[in-house]
């Protein structure tokens, strides 16, 4: 019979469902790990966004008409997104225990002579502060070279969300520039910052 994993941190045996959830996994860190959706997550991440409402609308564009963002419609979302040839969609998990504190997402990938993606991402509100977004970028920048063989990650942010700008700085991407109008946030055309990452940047020689 093989023994149960332990947690090298705690030294504790792995309860089983975060075992199965690791195994999922496709990127380990300290803090969090990434892994795709499944149909099992659903209640888990709709209560998640349904806590943090306030906190995430702020920040993502309006809804389609008849469209939920914090309700089933967005799990649907994202298990539609979750793998296909022009996007991914992982949720993050906190390594302790598994449980789903945010999402992060590789959109809009292009092949040919771009190799690029965007990423997007969110941390429920009651997870915030933690250092897991910045875990969860450096995961998915990983991910995007290493196992999408893909060569340059842009992030858009608007110049007042300080936290995110915070994250992109400390997780050793660029800022490149200033899009004026760039993407529609709650109804309105929002300027954004544009940063960057190139494979050859990357690892980061030291976070800031
Ligand atoms: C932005 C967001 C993803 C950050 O997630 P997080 O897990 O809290 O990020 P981290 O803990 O890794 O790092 C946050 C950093 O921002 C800093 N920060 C937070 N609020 C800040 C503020 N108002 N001004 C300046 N810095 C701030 C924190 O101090 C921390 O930096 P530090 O480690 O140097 O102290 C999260 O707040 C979120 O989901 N926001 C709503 C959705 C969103 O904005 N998505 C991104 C759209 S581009």
């Amino acid at each position: 019979m093989t023994p149960p994993r332990r947690d090298r941190a705690a030294g504790a045996p792995l309860n089983p469902d975060l075992q199965r959830s690791l195994r999922r996994a496709v990127q380990v860190g300290v803090l969090v790990f990434l892994r795709p959706p499944v149909e099992a997550d659903r209640g888990e991440f709709v209560a998640l966004r349904q806590s943090s409402k306030r906190h995430l609308a702020r920040w993502e564009p309006l809804p389609q008409p008849g469209f939920d963002p914090f309700g089933d419609d967005a799990f649907e979302r994202e298990l539609r997104f979750h793998r296909r040839k022009d996007s991914r969609r992982l949720l993050i998990c906190r390594r302790a225990d598994g449980a789903i504190v945010g999402r992060i997402g590789l959109g809009a990938i292009i092949r040919g002579d771009l190799q690029q993606c965007f990423i997007g991402y969110w941390i429920g509100k009651r997870h915030t502060g933690k250092g897991y977004m910045t875990e969860a970028l450096c995961l998915a920048i990983q991910y995007a070279f290493e196992t999408l063989g893909l060569h340059r990650v842009e992030v858009n942010i608007q110049p007042d969300n300080f936290a995110s700008r915070r994250v992109a700085e400390k997780a050793g991407l660029r800022l490149e520039g200033y899009s004026l109008r760039y993407l529609r946030i709650g109804g309105r055309w929002a300027d954004h910052e544009r940063w960057a990452v190139t494979r050859e940047e990357w690892p980061p020689e030291a976070t800031a």
